[in-house]
């Protein structure tokens, strides 16, 4: 068998990890049903913005080690990093399934299977199961724990967008196997660059751990969010407020915001939600009450702009969080379409990290996508949803005399 290691799915997760494995040596098949990333990835380009991914993705392919494909081959072992969405308010394991049915006629006795994609309790025992159903010639770990053909394990990732080169590298990993010989088998692969403790356990472990890590940052995020609902009923400063709350020595509150957005803040919490619905009340109150918080800020805007006969709004970020070209379900974008919609005044759209305005919504709205400077000066109502460090040099002085609505407390 090759030594081969496959990656499915060469998006912000799937890539980087393809090029930390290429970087330390490994030959590294990545594998995308998307022509477009696998024709830039061959020329050794990025297909997204994260820092030091261009420069390792341009490496690892300049060395040989790295190459990208839209079909698949033998490796050693198969990393799947494909998307695992929501739909219709259940989770959607269909990418998953797509990418087993695919490796499946590829798979040979001794290879490592490893789900990387965030998933609901159970899965990585489905896949298995899945993998088996293709290849009654090999034996899988679901029924055969200890004598396997086929290693099968989950491994969840916790890298935060902005830093993904980084700690893709230093975090600690917990890896989950199907049975424990998977486990120590997939912490082979992981050691190769993994430079923080990795942590094994069982994979219904492993994939619930993943979700409660989310589902406890949701929880939190929430607090701050009421918090700044209450502290607005009550006409005074939530930063002010969680900063003094703070000073307590066992009070640590987060900064409230916009919304919460991304592909995993916002979506993994409903995966435990999914698996135990009676069990958590807590887990869905803090999802609604972070999902209605863009509808609220909407609501602020508006009410902002009545005293306005033609109101000019600079609207600063659409990514959904900071630093990041990220905007997929961003909490950002979302007000400001919603905004563009409901007509509430002549919008300028600030995003550094974007070249131009694709969302239909913004464009019927005919917002113009512009830099700060010239929204703030252009501006009745400046409403910053975005904490990107630009927005933090942003001259107070400029701020005269404008309407601000700071959702993240950047400018106090
Ligand atoms: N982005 C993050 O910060 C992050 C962090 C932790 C965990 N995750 C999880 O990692 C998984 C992947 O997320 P992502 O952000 O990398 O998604 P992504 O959308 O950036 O990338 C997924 C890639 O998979 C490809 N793909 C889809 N179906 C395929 C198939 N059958 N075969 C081959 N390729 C296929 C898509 O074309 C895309 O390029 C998800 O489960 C996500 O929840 C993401």
């Amino acid at each position: 068998m090759s030594d081969q290691v496959t990656v499915v799915g060469l998006g912000y997760i799937g890539l980087p990890t393809a090029a930390a494995l290429a970087s330390r040596g490994v030959n590294v098949l990545g594998v995308d049903v998307d022509q477009r990333i696998v024709d830039l990835i061959n020329k050794g380009e990025a297909p997204f913005v994260e820092p030091d991914l261009a420069v390792a993705v341009s490496g690892a392919v300049a060395m040989g080690r790295l190459r990208a494909s839209t079909t698949h081959e033998s490796s050693s072992a198969f990393v799947l990093a494909v998307p695992t969405p929501m739909r219709d308010g259940k989770p959607d394991l269909s990418y998953v399934d797509a990418a087993a049915d695919a490796i499946a006629p590829h798979l040979q006795s001794g290879a490592l299977v490893v789900l990387e994609s965030t998933s609901p309790p159970g899965t990585t025992r489905a896949l298995s199961a899945r993998l088996a159903l293709h290849r009654p010639d090999l034996r899988f770990p679901h029924d055969h724990p200890d004598d396997a053909d086929v290693a099968v394990a989950h491994c969840p990732e916790r890298v935060l967008p902005g830093r993904i080169m980084i700690e893709i590298v230093s975090n600690d990993r917990v890896i989950g196997g199907v049975s424990d010989r998977c486990a120590e088998r997939a912490r082979e692969l992981y050691e190769v660059f993994t430079q923080g403790e990795v942590h094994l356990t069982d994979a219904t472990t492993a994939e619930t751990t993943k979700l409660v890590e989310n589902a406890y940052r949701d929880v939190n995020i929430a607090f701050a969010n009421e918090l700044s609902l209450v502290s607005d009923h009550l006409e005074i400063d939530v930063h002010e407020v969680i900063g003094l709350a703070n000073r307590h020595p066992r009070v640590n509150i987060l900064n409230p915001g916009p919304g919460v957005g991304g592909h995993c803040i916002a979506v993994d919490p409903w995966f435990l939600v999914a698996a135990a619905p009676e069990q958590t009340p807590l887990i869905r109150a803090a999802r609604q009450v972070n999902d209605r918080k863009p509808h609220y800020v909407v609501e602020e805007v508006v009410s902002r702009a009545e005293r306005f006969k033609e109101p000019v709004i600079a609207v600063l970020g659409l990514a959904f969080k900071a630093n990041v070209d990220d905007l997929r379900e961003s909490p950002a974008l979302a007000i400001a379409e919603e905004l563009g919609r409901r007509g509430v005044g002549r919008l300028l759209v600030v995003e550094p990290h974007v070249d131009s305005l694709a969302s239909p919504a913004l464009q019927a709205a005919d917002a113009k996508l512009v830099d700060v400077t010239t929204a703030i000066a252009e501006a009745d109502i400046v409403v910053l949803l975005v904490d990107h460090e630009s927005f933090r040099r942003v001259r107070r002085t400029s701020l005269r005399g404008k309407v601000v609505f700071d959702t993240r407390g950047l400018w106090r």
